[in-house]
């Protein structure tokens, strides 16, 4: 312990020397509070504290992070900052753009982060020519989640295609059992179509909807299909929907209540939590359709006055990326590791067709930012797509008007 410490010490100094004598300490700010989040963040508490820190949490429940940023920017604006924030994709830019984030370079270039990051990862930490945030993982978004007792016994395989999906949705609901646990939710309203508008439109025209903006891509036929697509999945949901925390939806597909769950990763690490085997208790396969949408979570360091803060900052932020913390946080998180060079012998079948997804993906141009959980778009144009979805989601909307409003939401947001 003792000569860990003093490691952790001596690369604190190199990074800046002015913090030798400091005792490192944070505040960080998170919304990791399920079964599987809480002990997935417990693992950098423990090497936090286990190099001298002193880790003060701020957990802010609601998956998803809206309620997280809500308290980050009444943090902010009160000007009093927290030492590190969950905070990921454009979101860090737009902070950096307020002047708001403490410079990470040193500790990047001092731990070679350039040569251990895949490029497309690197690019959402960095901040013009400085490096603003560390990343933990990577999410896929475009997953789903089955009871495997539950297909058995309906003589059910895991759906290929949307229609083969409506089909054993169908057949479940007719043998009692509610076919798609969903947590209504708007960031949740968005994962299920988000994971829809990937396998309906293909990867080029998702890149055109939803990171350029295209209009012809919003408006499209295509699109109106994925709407209907909605639809029907609202057809397949239970009266209760409304409002339930995306880890109750998980439990219902534990239990058996539920058959599906169409949700990222973090699930697994719920199903992990519980003390539930993939392949065994539940099944994983992507959403129906090519692709792969991507979910980087990672960690941006404020500005803070003070050594100790400063000091914790520098050594948050090297643990984040360090190889032995990127294998033990996401064998729990449910994710895979950020860094190219941790082994994955440790990690289960669903991670392993997440990284085999990843890499075929891309090659093929198909690795897709997640719109839904905030690695495509700025804030307001994100939550303008939203806001579409979930109404045509809650009400007897029509596809057609569906994608009109889409396309003038997303104008107006820009
Ligand atoms: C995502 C986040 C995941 C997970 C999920 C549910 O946005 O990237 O790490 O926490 O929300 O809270």
């Amino acid at each position: 312990m003792k000569r860990i410490k003093l490691v952790a010490v001596a690369a604190v100094i190199l990074v800046n020397p002015s913090l030798a004598l400091a005792e490192p300490e944070a505040e960080v700010l998170h919304w990791w509070t399920s079964g599987g989040e809480a002990k997935s963040v417990a693992v950098l508490q423990q090497e936090f504290a286990d190099n001298g820190g002193t880790w003060t949490d701020m957990p802010v429940a609601g998956g998803g992070g809206d309620a997280a940023m809500t308290a980050l920017r009444a943090r902010v604006l009160s000007g009093n900052a927290p030492t590190a924030v969950q905070l990921k994709g454009p979101a860090i830019q737009e902070w950096y753009e307020e002047g708001a984030l403490a410079d990470i370079s040193a500790v990047a270039e001092a731990e070679g982060w350039a040569d251990v990051l895949p490029a497309s990862i690197a690019d959402h930490m960095r901040c013009e020519d400085s490096w603003c945030a560390a990343p933990v993982n990577v999410h896929r978004v475009d997953w789903i989640w089955a009871n495997a007792d539950v297909l058995k016994a309906n003589d059910i395989s895991m759906p290929g295609t949307w229609q083969e999906f409506n089909a054993a949705a169908e057949k479940l609901q007719a043998a009692g059992i509610i076919p798609l646990a969903h947590g209504g939710q708007a960031w949740q309203d968005a994962t299920v179509f988000e994971a829809v508008a990937l396998g309906i439109l293909g990867a080029d025209e998702f890149r055109k909807a939803f990171v350029e903006l295209d209009e012809a891509a919003l408006t499209s036929d295509a699109m109106v299909a994925v709407f209907d697509q909605m639809r029907t999945l609202r057809g397949h949901v239970d009266r209760n929907f409304s409002g339930r925390d995306w880890n109750l939806a998980t439990a219902m597909v534990m239990n058996g209540e539920a058959a599906f769950q169409i949700m990222g990763d973090w699930a697994k690490g719920e199903f992990l939590a519980a003390g539930k085997a993939p392949g065994v208790d539940f099944l994983c396969a992507s959403t129906p359709g090519d692709g792969f949408l991507y979910n980087v979570d990672s960690f941006a360091m404020f500005n803070v006055d003070g050594e100790d803060r400063q000091a914790g900052q520098a050594l948050l932020a090297r643990l984040i990326v360090g190889k032995n913390f990127q294998k033990v946080f996401n064998l729990n998180k449910g994710s895979i590791p950020a860094r190219t060079d941790v082994p994955l012998d440790e990690f289960d079948s669903c991670a392993h067709l997440s990284a085999d997804d990843m890499s075929a993906s891309s090659q093929n141009g198909s690795l897709l930012p997640s719109y839904a959980h905030g690695m495509a778009l700025r804030g307001a144009q994100a939550g303008a797509i939203t806001d579409v979805v979930t109404a045509h989601f809650n009400s007897d909307m029509s596809s057609a008007d569906a994608v009109n409003m889409l396309a003038a939401a997303v104008a107006n947001s820009m």
